[in-house]
């Protein structure tokens, strides 16, 4: 195991064989060599910085179904919502004013936003804010759209391609298809967005082998960014019952990440955070060098319920940027409030 781990912090690539081999020696043993050289790979690119952006889930209606999801349409046990343009500025204000300079703005695929409601939106953070960051992550839409959304103003995209398995992605998307998604993803980078990927882990039926092919997808995509979470079941979806990912894996898969993708912006997932108390800390030092604390107003949070428990539905923004300082801190890592750009956008670092 010494050899692989020591060729992959060297070459940062593996065959698909030796992936699966780290992936399935590490179910049984320490990971701490391994977090050592993913470390230290972020270290050599990003030192010591964590990434602050600010989440604001903007709509939690869904026009998808995804098996996993609380969001999903036939969940009926969900209070809708959407925020107005004005709300969401006032989102972003509280969040500018905490020294937010990246905006995450996220929804279910709900279209009541058409191209331009959601133009209208970028465009105003754009004139107040000059010196933001915009995210968007609002689903599958047309490369037209997606084209506007750009030249409105908007720097990046986070879409999840959630798994490279076709037979799962089968599985859990009745209403999607797998090459639709990657094509997005295609399309986006084609664009000029920052793009983020990103799968979960501990899907009911996922094996190792099916991690290797989200690893080998990433390697192929090369992109900025990339969203990895454990699976956490929601009682009012059809997977409600089933197990979900565990923490100790989806470091490894963190880490993995690093070392074929040493650019990469990878953030520490409120996921991790809800399934340990100190799953964020976890991941920093497993890799991850960005977090996503919430700015949503608090009257919303608890709907926006993807997964069970969630944390952060009743705390304050301000209590979460504050909380989550301290964490990254006493973690041994320094926050960084600058946009955070990938290190081939502007070199800013
Ligand atoms: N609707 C957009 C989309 O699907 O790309 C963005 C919002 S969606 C709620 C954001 C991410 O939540 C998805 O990409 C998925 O990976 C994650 N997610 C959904 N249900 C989850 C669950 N039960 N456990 C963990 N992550 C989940
Ligand atoms: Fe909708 Fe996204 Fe949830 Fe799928 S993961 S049901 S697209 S919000
Ligand atoms: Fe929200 Fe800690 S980050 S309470």
């Amino acid at each position: 195991m010494k050899n692989i781990l020591e060729k992959l912090y060297k070459y940062n690539d593996l065959s698909p064989e030796e992936l699966l081999e780290i992936i399935t020696y590490f179910n049984y043993s320490d990971p701490e060599r391994l977090f050592f050289y993913a470390q230290r790979t972020r270290e050599k690119v990003y030192g010591k910085k964590v990434y602050m952006r600010g989440l604001i889930e903007f709509s939690n209606y869904c026009k998808q179904n995804c098996l996993y999801c609380g969001l999903r349409r036939e969940n009926k046990n969900v209070e809708r919502y959407r925020l107005s343009l004005e709300e969401i500025m006032e989102c972003c204000q509280e969040g500018y004013q905490l020294g937010y300079r990246t905006f995450v703005l996220q929804s279910g695929e709900d279209i009541f936003y058409d191209d331009d409601k959601i133009c209208r939106i970028i465009k105003a953070i754009r004139e107040k804010f000059s010196d933001v960051a915009i995210t968007l992550s609002i689903g599958e839409r047309e490369k037209k759209s997606y084209r506007k959304y750009f030249e409105a103003g908007a720097d990046r995209y986070l879409l999840r391609h959630e798994t490279a398995s076709e037979d799962l992605y089968k599985k859990f998307h009745p209403t999607m298809n797998i090459v639709s998604r990657q094509n997005c993803l295609q399309e986006l980078k084609e664009i000029g967005f920052q793009t983020g990927a990103g799968f979960m882990v501990g899907l009911p039926g996922q094996r190792d082998e099916n991690l290797v092919e989200d690893l080998l997808f990433l390697k192929r995509l090369q992109p900025h960014m990339v969203g990895i979470g454990p699976f956490i079941p929601h009682g009012e979806t059809p997977l409600g019952c089933e197990v979900g990912g565990t923490v100790a894996k989806t470091l490894i898969m963190l880490a993995l990440t690093r070392l074929l993708l040493p650019n990469v912006l990878l953030p520490a997932t409120t996921a991790m955070g809800t399934l340990d108390p100190i799953g964020r800390e976890k991941a920093l030092k497993a890799g991850a060098n960005v977090v996503m604390p919430n700015l949503s107003p608090i009257s919303v949070r608890e709907k926006y319920e993807i997964y069970q428990g969630k944390i952060c539905t009743g705390d304050e923004s301000a209590h979460c940027r504050s909380c989550i300082e301290t964490r990254i801190h006493q973690a041994g890592f320094e926050v960084d409030l600058s946009r955070g750009d990938h290190i081939t956008i502007g070199g800013k670092q």
